[in-house]
C-alpha cells in the first residue's frame, strides 16, 4: 500500500537534495519513503492525506532518556524550584521505586512514556537502565526497555548503590552485570560527576564495556567541571550528554570532535543547573544534539518540542540548528545518521505533522501542543 501525504506548507527534510519544499508532497511505501517533491508534479498513490498547508519534518530523535523507571520526585522538584540544589544521591528515591516494582509495572509505565513520546512527534528513543543498579533489576530494565526503545544504554555506573562497597561495586558493573545486560544495549554509560563515578573509574567502566562489544557515552559535567568531556573525546565517545559546565578547553575539545555534545534543556530548567554553552559549540564546530533526558528525578518530560523551544528561547540557537539538533544531531548520537532524523527517498518514514503552517511555530508558539500526526514506519501512531 502506498500513501501520498499532499498539500505539505512546508517540508523540512534535511537532506541536500531536496533542502525545505514549499507546496510539497511525500509518497511512503512499505514503511519507507519512496518519493518527495512538489505536490502539483506527485504520482498518483493507493491512498491519499491532504495536511492542508501543514508543516511537515523528520520525527524527533530523542537520544537520551531513562524510560524504564518508576516513582515521583515532584516534592524533590517542588523544594528544588525553592533553591535546594540537585545532588546525584536523588538517584536512588528513583532506584528503589523501581526494584520494587513488577515486570508489568515497568512495561506499563514505559508504554504509557513512549506513547506520549509519540504523541509528540518522537519516532525513535533511546532508553537507558541505571535505575536497577543490581544485576537482575538491570537486565529487567534492559528487557523491558528493548521491548518500548530503538536503542539501548546500560548504565550501571549510575551511582554506587547505598551501603554498597564502592571496589566491590565498579567490579560488578564491569564482570556480571555488564555480561548480563550487554546482549541488550549498543552503549554503555556512566555518570562521570562528583558523587557519582571519578574519571578513572568512569575510563575503567566505559574500557570494559568497549571490550565486550559496546559503544561508548558518558554524562559529564552536569554539576560541575568533573573531566567527563575531555574523557569522552579522548575516547572517542559517541555522545557526552549534559555538558552544562565546561571550560574553554572542553569546548576545543568538542570542536570538530566526533563525539555529540548532547543538550538537555528539560533537565537544566528542572535541575536549576545553568544551560550549557549551547550557541559557543555550535560556533566553536562541535556537533550538538537536544534530547528530553525524560526520567522521574531531573526531567521529567517526553516533550522534545518543548526541549527545541527552550534551546532556541533561552540558548541562543537559531531555529534551524535546534530542530537540526533534536532530529539528526540526536541521530547521530546514536550512530544512527543515516537512518533517523531525515526525510529522504529510500529512508525510514518517521515524520510528524504540525497544526502550523511552518515549523518555526515550535519556537514561535511555544508550549501549544502543534503535533497534528505523527507516522512511524509509514504507519499513523
Ligand atoms: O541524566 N545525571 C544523571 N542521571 C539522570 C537522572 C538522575 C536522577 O534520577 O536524579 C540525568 O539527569
Amino acid at each position: 500500500m502506498s500513501l501520498l501525504l499532499t498539500n505539505i506548507g512546508e517540508l523540512t527534510t534535511h537532506t541536500e537534495e531536496h533542502g525545505t519544499l514549499h507546496d510539497a508532497a511525500v509518497v511512503i511505501e512499505d514503511g519507507r519513503i519512496a518519493w518527495i517533491g512538489h505536490a502539483d508534479r506527485a504520482p498518483a498513490a493507493d491512498t491519499a492525506d491532504d495536511l492542508d498547508g501543514r508543516a511537515v519534518l523528520p520525527g524527533w530523535v530523542d537520544s537520551h532518556t531513562h524510560l524504564v523507571s518508576m516513582g515521583d520526585r515532584a516534592e524533590e522538584f517542588i523544594d528544588r524550584m525553592a533553591g535546594r540544589p540537585y545532588e546525584a544521591g536523588g538517584i536512588m528515591r528513583t532506584v528503589e521505586a523501581t526494584r520494587a516494582a513488577t515486570d508489568d509495572d515497568l512495561r506499563a509505565r514505559a508504554r504509557w512514556l513512549r506513547e506520549e513520546a509519540y504523541r509528540g512527534g518522537t519516532t525513535t528513543i533511546e532508553a537507558k537502565t541505571g535505575y536497577g543498579l543490581d544485576v537482575e533489576t538491570e537486565q529487567r530494565l534492559a528487557r523491558i526497555s528493548a521491548e518500548h526503545a530503538e536503542v539501548i544504554t546500560y548504565l550501571g555506573a549510575h551511582v554506587v548503590p547505598a551501603g554498597v562497597d564502592r571496589r566491590a561495586y565498579i567490579d560488578l558493573v564491569t564482570g556480571p552485570m555488564l555480561a548480563t545486560v550487554a546482549p541488550y544495549a549498543t552503549y554503555i554509560d556512566v555518570f562521570c560527576e562528583q558523587g557519582a563515578f571519578d574519571v578513572e573509574e568512569s575510563r575503567e567502566i566505559l574500557e570494559a564495556g568497549r571490550a565486550a562489544g559496546l559503544g561508548v557515552k558518558l554524562h559529564g559535567n552536569q554539576l560541575g567541571e568533573s573531566g567527563g568531556v575531555q574523557l569522552a573525546v579522548e575516547m572517542g565517545a559517541t555522545s557526552v550528554d549534559h555538558c552544562n559546565h565546561l571550560s574553554p578547553k572542553d569546548v576545543d575539545a568538542l570542536a570538530g570532535a566526533e563525539t555529540v555534545a548532547t543538550l538537555l534543556p528539560a533537565c537544566d530548567l528542572s535541575t536549576r543547573e545553568p544551560f550549557p554553552p549551547a550557541r559557543e559549540l555550535v560556533d566553536a564546530g562541535a556537533t550538538i544534539a537536544i534530547a528530553s533526558n525524560c526520567n522521574p528525578g531531573s526531567s521529567f518530560t517526553t516533550s522534545m518540542g518543548f526541549c527545541v523551544a527552550t534551546a532556541v528561547l533561552q540558548q541562543r540557537l537559531t531555529f534551524e540548528e535546534a530542530l537540526w539538533a533534536a532530529t539528526v544531531g540526536g541521530a547521530t548520537a546514536l550512530g544512527l545518521d543515516g537512518s533517523a532524523g531525515r526525510i529522504s527517498e529510500g529512508g525510514r518514514a518517521d515524520l510528524q505533522a504540525l497544526d502550523a503552517p511552518s515549523a518555526k511555530h515550535l519556537a514561535y508558539r511555544p508550549g501549544v501542543p502543534l503535533t497534528h500526526k505523527v507516522w512511524s514506519r509509514g504507519n499513523p501512531v
